[in-house]
């Protein structure tokens, strides 16, 4: 047997490298006759370009959420969990339920003429309940399509309202100064702040707001890059809110374990328990880093 190790990544040494010597060790240990080729060594750069391509389309967390999405969408335990939980089941994966959508939408006054971004809606059902509620035209955006065909799936009728794109909430496609509102729930963490709050700015109109629910274990927030790009905003502290929000995760799902394992979802029960907090005790700012944070942001 030959054994053929082609090298991806340009460090020799590097943690790839030594792992497939390990491969190739234990390989020739069971007979095989190994080589190992770096391909940096080889003039093929165009192949660089292609895999910073894929990795834009294709990030690490695009397999997660592509697994979750297909999964909540058909789970009688997701369903009820996140009616116990969000109040509603509009396929979450956030840490806002229907008392912050709520008090979001009673500071912002959507109407039948709004035109709204939800970045990283998703499965979109959170854009499609603003929708239905206010009668704004609202645009989902997410990088998983089996997210953003369940939404237009879903929401066919409503095309003259609801819209669906998959894409890069770093760079939507969007004109200047066309949006009233960019609504983000735990979206913006994967990205560089700064730089997509900057091209958000540019999406609104003159009176057009941004409203950003952020989550912080660490005590950190938005202030600094909303400040360096010149944007005003309001913050509403939802901390001790989000410290019973994840109380009730817990609760919740150490009820519903065998209901999500039965389905064959134990890696979403699993998330799940990751996102809730296991202690009883009261929220305690002095004690607890973690900050959860609305923010009202203004052009
Ligand atoms: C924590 S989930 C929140 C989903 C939804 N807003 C909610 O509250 O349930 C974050 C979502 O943002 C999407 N997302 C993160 N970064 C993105 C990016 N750069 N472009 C498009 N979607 C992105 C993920 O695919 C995921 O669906």
């Amino acid at each position: 047997m030959e054994v053929l190790a082609l090298i991806g990544s340009p460090r020799k040494q590097g943690n790839t490298d030594i792992m497939a010597d390990e491969v190739l060790e234990g390989a020739k240990a069971m007979g095989a006759t190994t080589s190992k080729v770096y391909l940096d060594d080889y003039n093929i750069r165009p192949i660089a370009e292609v895999a910073d391509k894929i990795r834009k389309v294709r990030p690490p967390i695009y397999y997660w959420y592509k697994d979750y999405y297909s999964a909540i969408d058909s789970s009688h335990a997701f369903s009820e969990y996140s009616r116990r939980v969000f109040g509603k089941n509009l396929g979450q994966h956030g840490f806002s339920d229907l008392t912050q959508i709520h008090m979001m939408l009673g500071i912002v006054q959507l109407n039948a003429s709004s035109s709204v971004l939800d970045a990283g809606c998703g499965s979109g059902k959170i854009a499609e309940y603003i929708s239905d509620l206010t009668q704004a035209s609202v645009t989902g955006i997410d990088y998983i399509p089996e997210a953003i065909i369940q939404a237009e799936k879903r929401t066919a009728l409503k095309r003259d309202r609801l819209h669906f794109q998959v894409g890069d909430i770093e760079t939507p496609v969007y004109d200047n100064e066309s949006l009233d509102l960019i609504l983000s729930i735990d979206s913006i963490y994967f990205s560089d702040p700064k730089a997509i709050l900057a091209c958000w700015k540019r999406l609104l109109k003159p009176m057009g707001r941004m409203a950003i629910f952020y989550l912080s274990m660490d005590g950190s927030d938005l202030s600094i890059p909303l400040r360096e790009i010149s944007l005003s905003y309001d913050t509403y502290d939802l901390s001790r809110q989000n410290w019973e929000h994840q109380q009730l995760k817990y609760t919740v799902a150490s009820e519903m374990q065998e209901a999500f394992e039965i389905e064959g979802n134990s890696f979403v029960w699993e998330n799940i328990m990751r996102e809730s907090i296991h202690n009883q005790e009261a929220y305690d700012p002095t004690v607890s880093p973690m900050r959860r944070y609305l923010y009202i942001v203004k052009t």
